[in-house]
């Protein structure tokens, strides 16, 4: 698993590239056409296409910048975070409609001070507890389970849930931007969390076995605050 996310990770970093890479010719087609758009505005029929060209460019400029900014753009800004409450808000947002169970455990009674950007881990954490609901909603005893632990270095937490589980071949791909098993899924919301773990230091994985369980492990460092 561990070799199969590297190579995510560098497919990703590929991915970003060539993202910055189309930008340019997509600029340079851009220019033309729109050069043509004004010089043939007579013309009902090169006028028409040449505006339906730009706006297929728009599109694919969005879906560009959209790309690159969860690839580059992601800045911290730390925060010292009640992680009782702060998960308790969580939570309490999450059950809305919902009609199982999301339990936190402690895996240790005390535990130091978690520092961390409280939205954007927040935005990893919706996104976790939005695709357990997501992989419960058939199961007849859905069950949500937020497990917390530290081991002297890394804050661990585990998102477990008793869904559909994930086929193994499909494992390595979770995390890759636009993968979706859901008619309507956009396949961002792993990749987003990827993006903001990593930009704190830490790792994100995952396992399950299929149409048993599913659990995302999270390491976040313990970041000492001296001032
Ligand atoms: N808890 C889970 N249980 C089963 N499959 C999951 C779970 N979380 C993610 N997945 C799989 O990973 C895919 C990608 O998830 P995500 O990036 O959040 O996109 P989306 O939710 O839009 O499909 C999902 O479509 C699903 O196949
Ligand atoms: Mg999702």
């Amino acid at each position: 698993m561990k070799n199969g996310l590297k190579q995510i990770e560098a497919k990703e970093s590929m991915i970003a590239a060539l993202a910055h890479e189309i930008k340019n010719p997509l600029n340079s087609i851009k220019g033309a056409n729109k050069f043509l758009h004004d010089k043939y505005k007579f013309n009902k029929e090169i006028y028409e296409f040449t505006g339906l060209i730009e706006n297929e460019i728009l599109r694919l400029e969005r879906y560009l910048n959209e790309f690159m900014s969860f690839s580059r753009g992601i800045k911290l800004r730390l925060r010292e975070v009640d992680l009782e409450n702060y998960l308790k808000g969580i939570i309490l947002m999450a059950k809305h409609g919902f009609k199982g169970d999301i339990l936190i455990k402690k895996k240790k009674d005390k535990l130091p001070l978690f520092v961390a950007d409280p939205e954007l881990f927040r935005q990893v954490l919706d996104n976790l507890i939005l695709n357990a609901k997501d992989a419960v909603s058939k199961k007849n005893n859905p069950k949500i389970e937020i497990i917390i632990d530290y081991n002297g270095k890394y804050f661990i937490f585990e998102i477990f849930d008793n869904g559909c589980g994930i086929k193994k071949n499909n494992l390595k791909k979770v995390f890759l931007p636009f993968y979706t098993t859901k008619s309507n899924g956009l396949g961002i919301g792993l990749s987003i969390c990827n993006a903001i773990i990593k930009k704190h230091n830490g790792q994100i994985s995952v396992k399950s076995v299929e149409k048993k369980w599913t659990r995302f492990i999270i390491k976040m460092p313990y970041i000492k605050r001296d001032n």
